[in-house]
């Protein structure tokens, strides 16, 4: 039984991806860019094993049953359909084992980085060979923010066009085009919140403003994208900001509601304005989650972490820079 190992990290939208241009294969609706963090990491092996009758994933030490087992064989099928393995075929079947370095239970989504180990170790131990564009087109349908996570650095996932299963992340600069860092301030553990992909499909099922946030969402990118390229932070700070109000309001807006933000996430939103006031170049960002992930100059960084940590409610902060593409074999 070989294994394959593939090590991805999380990434974190600046322009974000909100809404589905083809649910079926889950095409994003509008462009995103995103940085790759170096802090965030998930390792996975995959082995084929010709003892099992099914798919074995096992998350952070907890072998998955029941739907997300149906989920995570369902793109385990699909790799296979790739790779020319019939489906039930002696050692057709994968034992994989997953694990999120994550520095703590932080709360932070991990798919991004689930998804993009998962599709280069599972593709690995069937022995499809992919590119990086191709494996990213393929990590994609687990998470569209997983296509993100292949790459290092900037990196930018457009908008599909419905059928078209080719589409995939790309490149845009490396990790060391712009010395920032991404501040966390990890709050309130509270309930889970709403699947990004249920929040996204009530929006667009219900929210008076997902056709404004589809006209908004690729000017946001379009400034995000240039701003990031001239390593501006002010004017990235500022789209990147617009972007994320501009999703979170359409969010806000579906019936019933699609609402991640806490108390304490909006408390951290007026410190990160206070911080601007002081003179410290630091802007905001939020997800399908409560949290709130603070961009700034890396010098600044550890500053603006003590002031994060300072904010009742906030659990722990903690300073990501930017992060390296995906390893595997
Ligand atoms: C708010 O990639 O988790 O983080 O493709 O349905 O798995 P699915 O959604 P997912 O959505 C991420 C949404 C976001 C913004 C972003 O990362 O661009």
């Amino acid at each position: 039984m070989t294994e394959f190992f593939a090590r991805a990290r999380a990434n974190i939208a600046l322009s974000k991806y909100w809404g589905k241009a083809d649910r079926a294969l889950n095409l994003p609706a509008v462009p995103s860019l995103s940085l790759t963090l170096d802090d965030l990491v998930t390792e996975t092996t995959a082995a084929r094993d010709g003892s099992l009758t099914h798919d074995h994933v096992e998350l952070d030490g907890t072998l998955r049953a029941g739907d997300e087992a149906k989920t995570l064989g369902a793109f385990l099928a699909l790799v296979r359909a790739r790779a020319g393995v019939a489906e039930g075929a002696p050692g057709s079947f994968l034992r994989v084992r997953s694990v999120n370095r994550f520095p703590t239970a932080s709360g932070l989504a991990s798919s991004a980085s689930g998804y993009a180990a998962l599709a280069a170790a599972a593709s690995a131990a069937y022995g499809l060979r992919l590119d990086d564009g191709a494996l990213s087109a393929l990590a994609r349908r687990g998470s569209a923010s997983a296509a993100r996570s292949v790459f290092g650095g900037w990196v930018e996932l457009p908008a599909g066009a419905a059928g078209d299963d080719t589409t995939g992340a790309r490149p845009l600069h490396g990790a060391a085009h712009w010395d920032v860092a991404m501040v966390l301030a990890l709050v309130d553990r509270g309930p889970k919140d709403i699947a990004s992909r249920d929040g996204m499909r009530r929006t667009a099922e219900t929210s008076p403003y997902y056709g404004a946030w589809l006209a908004a969402a690729p000017l946001l990118h379009a400034r995000v994208r240039d701003a990031v390229a001239a390593r501006d932070l002010a004017a990235t700070g500022e789209a990147m900001e617009a972007s994320t109000m501009a999703m979170h309001a359409s969010a806000w807006a579906a019936q019933p509601a699609v609402r991640y933000a806490r108390g304490v996430t909006l408390d951290v939103l007026d410190v990160v304005r206070s911080l601007r006031r002081d003179g410290v170049g630091a802007w905001a960002t939020m997800d399908a989650g409560p949290h709130v992930k603070v961009l700034c100059e890396a010098r600044d960084a550890d500053g603006v972490a003590a002031r994060l940590r300072g904010t009742p409610g906030v659990l722990e902060s903690r300073i990501a820079r930017p992060g390296a593409g995906i390893e595997r074999p």
